[in-house]
């Protein structure tokens, strides 16, 4: 039986795979303007970090974490998320000690054992953003309207963002009290998950795909205390002037332990069910219990997959090459070969099928290579030490140049 590959797992082939670079150029282009560098985190960690960051009780350290004994004994993970490495990496190579702004981004894949399905992969890419030191409301804001314009920039036009506060331990500590009295009275209509974990955190409940929806309209709503309301207030002004549409949404929980007061999502409905194109907020705890400094943090991840499926009815950015090198003969053969290189020295992108295989031949690839330009080495041109120059993308005249002007002809022609 033929290899194949794993479900979930999958091949991206072009023009997606340029799709997928073309985000992730936009990305760095707005991260440089934000003052965020590139962190490049492991793929794999000791589970334990993802068991004490991610939590415990989430379904990505639950359920879908790819985990296994190394041959060390060593209880390691595949990463399901970057945030736990990010902080792992800050905290073990005192960045806080360094005197610089902790603004990192990533840009990899990762990995969760979920149900495959459209949107949803076993593997799949994030560009994610982090911000570690910062308290202010202004961060958050930043964060937020970064992620907007990379979104922009990338091609997503018209998106908004879901917001909400999740305050932080204080007001969560009254609200976990209340919550679970209120669901332990409903508990025969959880389901089975939900049932199992209420006692350990009730706040995963507002979460669970199957009783969060029926939750948002009958649970009791968090209140916020004075200083996270102010909080939360101050990152929707903040949000205002800069432009970034904003929605406030009292459901919106998120499904990762470590949040602490504004979470968010960008949502789009094109998606269909896993309609989630990012998804952040802060996390002012999570270095301090991870045994750093008290650090306050806040950060976003974006799915590439489900961006690059959002922009799929956008033209493919063009990479093809520019000229297409066709010849006949193994006398012609080395001389184009030397073309070729020329033409690459030259900066002119060029490329070339089999020059055993005969002139139409060649001509059909270089029809279908999407390249500006045929370049023939036939006899005539051969004996006369000339090439002639096809364009292939637009009617005209084939022409007839001197082997040596030929780069320098293109560029002309092409404007490079
Ligand atoms: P997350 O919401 O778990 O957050 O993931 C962020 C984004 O990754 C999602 O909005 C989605 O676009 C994409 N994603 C997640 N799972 C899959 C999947 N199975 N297939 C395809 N795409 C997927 C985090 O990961 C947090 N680390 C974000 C964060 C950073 N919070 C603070 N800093």
């Amino acid at each position: 039986m033929a290899l194949h590959s794993l479900r979930g797992f999958r091949d991206i082939l072009p023009p997606d795979s340029a799709r997928f670079a073309a985000i992730e150029a936009a990305a760095r282009e707005v991260f440089a303007l934000y003052g965020y560098q590139e962190l490049r985190i492991p793929t794999i960690e000791l589970k334990e970090l993802f068991v004490k960051s991610t939590g415990e009780t989430t379904d990505i350290v639950e359920k879908e974490m790819y985990a296994f004994t190394d041959g060390g004994g060593r209880e390691v993970a595949v990463r399901p998320e970057g945030t736990p490495g990010v902080v792992r990496a800050y905290i073990e190579q005192n960045i806080n000690q360094s005197g610089r702004n902790a603004k990192f981004f990533y840009i990899g894949n990762m990995f969760r054992a979920e149900r495959p399905q459209a949107g949803r992969f076993r593997e799949f890419e994030q560009i994610g953003a982090e911000h570690i030191g910062n308290a202010s409301p202004l961060a958050d804001a930043e964060s937020i309207t970064m992620l907007v314009r990379l979104l922009e920039r990338a091609g997503l036009t018209d998106c908004s963002v879901d917001l909400n506060s999740l305050g932080c331990g204080e007001c969560r500590k009254n609200y976990r009290q209340t919550l679970l009295a209120y669901l332990r009275g409903c508990s025969e209509r959880l389901c089975e998950p939900c049932r199992g974990r209420i006692e350990r955190n009730p706040l995963r409940a507002l979460d669970c795909k199957i009783d969060g929806p029926w939750l948002a309209g009958s649970a009791p709503k968090l209140t916020l205390c004075p200083d996270c309301a102010e909080h939360f207030a101050r990152v929707q002004e903040l949000l205002k002037i800069s432009g970034v549409p904003h929605n406030v949404n009292p459901g919106l929980v998120r499904g990762l332990d470590y949040y602490t007061r504004t979470v968010f999502e960008v949502r789009s409905s094109a998606l269909g069910s896993q309609d989630a194109v990012c998804g952040g907020g802060r996390y002012d705890d999570l270095v301090k219990s991870m045994g750093g400094p008290a650090a306050p943090a806040i950060g976003w991840a974006l799915g590439v997959d489900r961006l690059a499926m959002l922009l799929k009815d956008k033209p493919a950015p063009d990479c093809s090459t520019r000229a297409f090198v066709v010849a006949a003969g193994k006398e012609a053969a080395s001389k184009a070969y030397a073309l070729l290189s020329a033409l690459r020295a030259a900066g002119i992108s060029a490329d070339f099928s089999n020059f055993d295989l005969s002139l139409r031949s060649q001509m059909r690839s270089a029809d279908k290579s999407g390249a500006f330009y045929a370049l023939i080495l036939g006899e005539d041109e051969m004996r006369d030490g000339t090439v002639a120059v096809k364009p292939l993308k637009e009617a005209g005249e084939q022409t007839l140049v001197p082997f040596d002007s030929v780069p320098s002809t293109l560029k002309q022609l092409l404007k490079v």
